[in-house]
């Protein structure tokens, strides 16, 4: 059972139908992502694996925090500046599955570290040594997994002998604890065929699970092997060897992924309005690419199946051609084809139920590059 933040009586919204709301905004339906976040959570209670759900898709601490009152071990973030908003608001167990380089991310790290169990992604030895610096001059410890390329070709040493003589370089070094492997299988995550991305995927991720056995031969005990999504949870999330994963975008859900993981509901839309109707078959609404993130495409139109899908997103407009018969100044919702790139240009999330407005949940990680 999910606790229900308390809310806010100041929000003038809250009680408010929908369609009273000033647009372009972005709406969470409570109701929907509680489901996929106790389903999910309902997924590992019984696995050895465990669940550290990825912030980088909503950015909202409330959320976070909802998520690890379900059982999640901690949160997964993409930035340090991430895990800074998530040790802020008291969240104490946090990997950074992604690189921390430069001096003064190493310092800011290294501080972090102090006041929570802070992990991050390293694949160089001047990575390690620079993080291992800046630990031991402020007298913390960072915990250290080393990423493998498991396929993706983004960052992480090859599988096999290099993480062995990394992990042998990270033992002997003070600030820095060798805790596991990092390892996303994201070259897969979009196969549309189920089957095809579990064979494909578990194939990748038997690559880490190898690595671990090398590493474990070599004595180099691996705590951990952190990796998969929310098209993955269900297949090299319930591999023999790996320990957690790093699923994200199952809280939300988006166009993209309704077609990878049907079995999750698509909470988060964007209420839009009709701005213009230039001929009679052209509409056109008040949000673009500075509104909703359109990586994987233009989003769908909720509730239109038979409208077209918009032809194109300029920085502030959508072109819906043909359209149905849209009065200007009509509200409809957007479904964005990418929620974690949406949320990421929204500073809060207007929560809602049976068409009303019940929260306001600010985003606090959003535009945080750093
Ligand atoms: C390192 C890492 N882990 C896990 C994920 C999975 O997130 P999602 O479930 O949103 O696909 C991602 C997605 O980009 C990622 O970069």
């Amino acid at each position: 059972m999910i606790e229900q933040v308390p809310v806010s009586p100041l929000d003038p919204r809250i009680g408010r139908p929908l369609e009273d709301l000033d647009t372009p905004t972005l709406l969470l339906d409570r109701a929907a992502s509680d489901r996929n976040l106790a389903q999910m959570a309902a997924f590992f209670r019984d696995r050895s694996a465990k669940l550290r759900p990825h912030f980088k898709n909503h950015k909202c601490v409330t959320l976070a925090q909802r998520q690890l009152a379900l059982g999640a071990v901690g949160m997964t973030c993409a930035k340090l500046s991430e895990a800074e908003i998530l040790v802020e608001h008291g969240i104490d167990n946090v990997l950074i599955a992604n690189q921390v380089v430069g001096a003064i991310k190493c310092e800011r790290l290294a501080r972090l570290a102090l006041r929570a169990k802070v992990s991050v992604a390293v694949d160089h030895i001047e990575q390690v040594l620079a993080i291992s610096r800046a630990a031991t001059t402020v007298g913390s410890t960072v915990f250290l997994l080393i990423e493998v390329d498991i396929g993706m070709g983004r960052c992480g040493v090859s599988p096999g002998q290099p993480a062995v003589e990394l992990a042998r370089r990270i033992v002997d070094l003070p600030g820095v604890h060798f805790a596991g492997l990092q390892a996303y299988e994201g070259h897969l995550v979009n196969v549309l065929d189920r089957a095809e991305r579990t064979t494909r995927a578990r194939a990748a991720m038997q690559q880490a699970v190898e690595t671990r056995r090398f590493l474990e031969v070599a004595r180099l005990p691996v705590g951990c092997v952190s990796g998969c999504s929310s098209a993955t949870y269900d297949s090299t999330g319930a591999m023999d060897g790996v320990d957690e994963v790093q699923a994200g975008t199952y809280a939300t859900m988006d166009r993209q992924y309704q077609r990878l993981a049907p079995e999750f509901e698509v909470a988060l839309s964007l209420l839009v309005r009709v701005i213009s109707r230039p001929t009679s078959t052209r509409a056109v609404l008040d949000v673009g690419v500075k509104g909703a993130g359109a990586e994987f495409g233009v989003p769908s139109i909720r509730d239109f199946p038979e409208a077209q899908i918009p032809v194109f997103m300029a920085e502030e407009h959508t072109v819906v051609q043909p359209s149905p018969d849209w009065r200007i100044g009509q509200v409809l919702h957007l479904i964005p084809s990418h929620a974690c790139t949406t949320c990421n240009l929204h500073r809060e999330l207007i929560v809602h139920e049976n068409g009303q407005v019940v929260d306001v949940w600010p985003i606090e990680a959003s535009g945080q590059l750093t």
